[in-house]
């Protein structure tokens, strides 16, 4: 009996080792020397959406973010990112095109590592099921228009969406606040670094093939 008391102690600790190096210090280990943009530098590149929505809402967007530049543009897409984790958009819509079942053909080109190599996706929102369609490919896919009008009631333009409506993204007068605005800004970004098939990075224009 002795013997086997040893035995149990020596494997636990042993095993406690070995899964502190594996979990806790391999990620460290390996992650460390990956480089990460900062939301400023992934907000360098600013896709035509936004400078639209500050035609669409002027009154709005003045208010809310000021002139469309990086500067505003970084400030929109954070707000926009916490709106989508404090309201659980992630319960319903993943941010992952992977590489199986065609999901390429209904969504898009297959996520690339790098896409997520930034501090807009820490943590990231890959998601765990779909009740909505992924979002990483939306933007450029749906007007300023269209999103702001689907946020306030999903069911104007897609009738049978289970998708709640977020009317407190709205003033009294049915205008869209920060809020709304910010949402759209950060939709808008969501691969706005991919273009014709072809996928860069983060705050790299979308670089495109030919036509
Ligand atoms: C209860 C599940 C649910 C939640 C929560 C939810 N959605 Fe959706 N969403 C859906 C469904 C279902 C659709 C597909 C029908 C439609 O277009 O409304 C959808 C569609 C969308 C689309 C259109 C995608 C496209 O181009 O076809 C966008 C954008 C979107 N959701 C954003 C959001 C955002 C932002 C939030 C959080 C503020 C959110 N959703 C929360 C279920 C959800």
């Amino acid at each position: 009996m002795e013997r086997f008391g040893v035995t149990f102690l020596v494997t636990g600790v042993v095993t406690f080792l070995l899964g502190f190096f594996l979990q806790g210090l391999m990620p460290v280990l390996t992650m460390r020397k990956v480089p990460i943009r900062t939301v400023q530098e992934v907000a360098a590149s600013v896709p035509a959406e936004f400078y639209q929505l500050a035609e669409d809402y002027p009154v709005e967007f003045q208010k809310s973010f000021g002139t469309p530049d990086p500067t505003s543009f970084a400030k929109a897409i954070q707000q926009g990112r916490d709106i989508y984790i404090s309201e659980a958009c992630w319960h319903c819509h993943s941010q992952f095109v992977r590489p199986v079942a065609n999901e390429n053909l209904r969504f898009g080109p297959v996520s690339q590592p790098n896409e997520y190599q930034n501090e807009m996706m820490l943590p990231h929102l890959f998601g765990t099921r779909r009740v909505g369609p992924d979002l990483i490919r939306e933007s450029g896919k749906r007007s300023n228009d269209w999103q702001v009008a689907h946020l306030y009631d999903p069911r104007s333009v897609a009738p049978y969406s289970v998708m709640p409506s977020y009317t407190w993204f709205f003033d009294k007068d049915k205008r869209p606040t920060d809020r709304a605005l910010a949402v759209v800004a950060y939709l808008q970004w969501l691969g706005s670094w991919v273009k014709d098939g072809v996928v860069t990075e983060p705050g790299l224009p979308a670089a495109g093939g030919q036509g």
